[in-house]
């Protein structure tokens, strides 16, 4: 089985996707774990990634100055904060998406996050267009279900497949609840919220290609 750290998660939905087929799969986060675990490393990713991993997922990092959605306070600052603050946060963004994008020994990575506008672009090393975009209706198939919902999701992939959709809506009945997010303490919270369709296709198809490298490099 493969040795997967999904970083930036303390949901724990894509770890224990993982999990359920059987890997040895362990979440990181800066903060800890939604629920209780002894499958969670509070620490900053940069340096529990420096360990052997045969995959590593990236769950949404930090993305509120490098994602589209977020340009404009680039040029106007929100209340309360100034410009200095949003360049440099975007800078910080960059670099660590920089750092997992770009982490020599672990030959499958995958970093998930919203469009980016082109300064974050420009800031990360060996930056490469999205290998593919994917919406959680894709991989459902309850229309009351937690997937039928609408969030265009980018996928930087470096030695893992695109994912084959799993599920059978068409997109039709997709909510918007992330979008719709009313302002408050947890948006950040709702809007980064991560969907099981996806993860579980994550885990199958990722950990089977995860695994076949292992095995291949292991012969
Ligand atoms: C947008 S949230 C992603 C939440 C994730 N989708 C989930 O389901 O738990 C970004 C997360 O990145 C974490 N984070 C930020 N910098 C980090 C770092 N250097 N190392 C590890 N986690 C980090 C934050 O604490 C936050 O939980």
């Amino acid at each position: 089985m493969a040795k997967v750290l999904i970083g930036c998660e303390t949901s724990g939905i894509v770890r224990e996707a993982f999990l359920a087929l059987g890997h040895d799969a362990w979440s990181c986060d800066l903060l800890p774990s939604d629920t209780p675990t002894n499958r969670h490393i509070q620490g900053d990713v940069r340096e529990v990634m420096l360990e052997d991993w045969d995959l590593m997922a990236v769950m949404h990092p930090p993305c509120t100055r490098l994602c589209n959605s977020g340009v404009r306070w680039l040029s106007k600052a929100p209340p309360g904060r100034t410009l200095d603050d949003m360049w440099r946060e975007l800078d910080e963004g960059a670099a660590l998406f920089s750092s997992c994008w770009n982490v020599p020994h672990i030959p499958c990575v995958a970093i998930e996050n919203p469009v980016m506008h082109r300064h974050a672009k420009a800031r990360i090393e060996n930056y490469q267009p999205p290998a593919q975009t994917v919406q959680p209706w894709q991989f459902g198939s309850d229309p009351d279900g937690p997937d039928n919902e609408k969030k265009r999701t980018c996928l930087w992939l470096r030695g893992l497949p695109q994912l084959n959709h799993t599920g059978q809506l068409d997109g039709s009945t997709a909510r918007d609840s992330v979008h719709k997010a009313s302002p408050g303490a947890d948006r950040w919270k709702i809007r980064s919220k991560f969907f099981p369709g996806i993860a579980a296709a994550m885990a199958d198809q990722w950990g089977a290609a995860a695994q076949a490298r292992h095995a291949a490099a292991a012969a």
